[in-house]
């Protein structure tokens, strides 16, 4: 069974009527298809929308059946969204997480709310999980669930993934609640990271905080004698039906049109995210200001789209974020663009697959810049659809996804030089060497798919449950 914030779905209530949409994120795309395999999947999160209508005390809503997924939603109201998601994850978690690129807050009040929700969570995954199953608790808006599953149901086996980097040390204790976020982790029977480095560091600040006795390269003993394994499992993508669906005729046809809607033009580069701080959208399209201006791109030649997914609304550093990156799409348009011809294509709207697919065979560069990523997974969605070896990929160095795609061009976002000259060196590059490139990365993509990771993962869960030793 999963845990995760988000159910795989997204329930739109209109009047008396209730559909299920798919919902945004990384997480739900690997790992709907690689679990849906592994028999009936039945996994515990939240609707995406608010329910004020549920009597106190009920940790679930009815479950619903869709797309042959059994979907366990978990209520939550107006204020513990602004508490637990709105508040905790995504304004102390989740920035501090990423090297602090927005400063992150910490509210005792949010903290609450975050362990209320918690609690909620892990009660819920209690109630459905059928005996001595395995219980898969996933990233950081469900950090406390592991060690209160654990409470509730000591014959359960439980996991826990990381989406998201995981912090040094030094920036991890600045949290006031450091020592019950990484109990709570430790609840778990298997951590994993998308790095090495994620995991080290954990092990290193378990170790610090005195949560565990012993530790060796992946386990760590605690005091209880219990043992928690701790590893990097970097997550993949369904490759195959990117691939395929790159081939299809509609997908070509697309494509075509796509590009003479653009106007033909020599070199399109593109950016596809979920709008948010850490992606590094603004250095991009700083970069692409910068070569216009030098003489180094032309506007009648190149094209940029960028596609910037609605995200995280209510938080304020999303809000000025969408200002800062307007403000330089319209700039950019404003110097260098003609009338009918602008130079960058802005979308604010997510994208249905089929037209992810097309984008991504439109894009002779792309470009994927965050300051810090766990994985990033549209830069492995834009390799697998490039099924003729064409295309090249500008790419983070500080984005997991690195580790596998060591022949992409590889730039620090904090160098804007850099960015600079690696989005001229990815235009100008010689086919052959465009090929032997993306033939290995393609190769990397394949091989390390959504369900070799799950695999790998649940094949590293103990066979049994370890007894109760805390
Ligand atoms: O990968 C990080 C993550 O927060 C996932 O947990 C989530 O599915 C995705 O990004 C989208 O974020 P949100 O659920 O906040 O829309």
């Amino acid at each position: 069974m999963l845990v995760a914030n988000r159910l795989p779905f997204r329930r739109i209530d209109a009047g008396t009527e209730t559909t299920w949409i798919p919902s945004p994120g990384g997480l739900v795309s690997a790992l709907a298809p690689s679990m849906a395999d592994t028999g009936r999947l039945a996994w515990v999160g939240w609707a995406g929308d608010i329910d004020e209508g549920t009597t106190p005390g009920t940790v679930l809503s009815a479950e619903v059946v869709v797309d042959g997924a059994t979907l366990y939603p978990v209520p939550i109201d107006a204020e513990e969204k602004r508490l637990h998601y709105d508040g905790m994850s995504n304004g102390t978690l989740w920035p501090l997480y990423h090297d602090k690129i927005s400063p992150p807050e910490f509210h005792r009040r949010w903290y609450d709310g975050y362990r209320r929700v918690n609690q909620r969570f892990a009660e819920a995954a209690a109630t459905v999980a059928a005996p001595d199953s395995i219980v898969w608790v996933h990233d950081y808006q469900l950090q406390l669930v592991p060690g209160m599953v654990r409470e509730l149901r000591p014959d359960l086996r439980i996991g826990y993934f990381l989406h998201i980097p995981f912090p040094p040390e030094e920036l991890f204790v600045q949290l006031p609640w450091r020592q019950t976020l990484t109990a709570g982790i430790l609840g778990s029977d298997l951590v994993g990271f998308q790095t090495p480095d994620g995991a080290a560091n954990f092990s290193r600040l378990a170790a610090a905080l005195g949560l565990a006795a012993r530790h060796n390269k992946s386990t760590l003993e605690l005091e209880s004698g219990r043992r928690v394994q701790v590893r990097a499992f970097p997550i993949g993508i369904d490759s195959e039906r990117y691939d395929e669906g790159a081939r299809s005729h509609q997908v070509t046809d697309a494509t075509r049109d796509l590009r003479a809607r653009l106007g033909q033009p020599h070199i399109v580069l593109l950016g596809v995210d979920r709008l948010d701080y850490t992606k590094g959208i603004d250095v991009r399209l700083r970069a692409f200001k910068e070569l216009l201006a030098d003489g180094r791109l032309h506007p009648s030649q190149v094209t940029m789209v960028q596609v910037a997914e609605p995200s995280r609304d209510a938080v304020d550093a999303y809000v000025s974020l969408r200002g800062q990156v307007e403000q330089l799409v319209s700039e950019i348009n404003g110097d260098f663009g003609r009338v009918g011809f602008p130079v960058v294509h802005y979308v604010h709207r997510s994208q249905s697959h089929e037209s992810l697919l097309s984008l991504y065979r439109a894009a002779d560069v792309m470009l994927v810049t965050p300051f810090r990523d766990g994985m990033n997974l549209v830069a492995k969605e834009y390799v697998a659809t490039r099924y003729d070896e064409t295309g090249m990929l500008v790419l983070s160095e500080f984005a997991g996804a690195a580790h596998q795609l060591k022949s992409a061009v590889l730039v620090n976002p904090y160098d804007i030089e850099g960015v600079k000259n690696a989005i001229v060196e990815a235009v100008e590059m010689a086919p052959d060497e465009v090929r032997r490139r993306m033939r290995s990365m393609r190769r990397a993509v394949k091989k390390n798919d959504a369900a070799a990771w799950a695999r790998s993962f649940l094949d590293s869960m103990p066979a049994q449950a370890q007894p109760a030793l805390g």
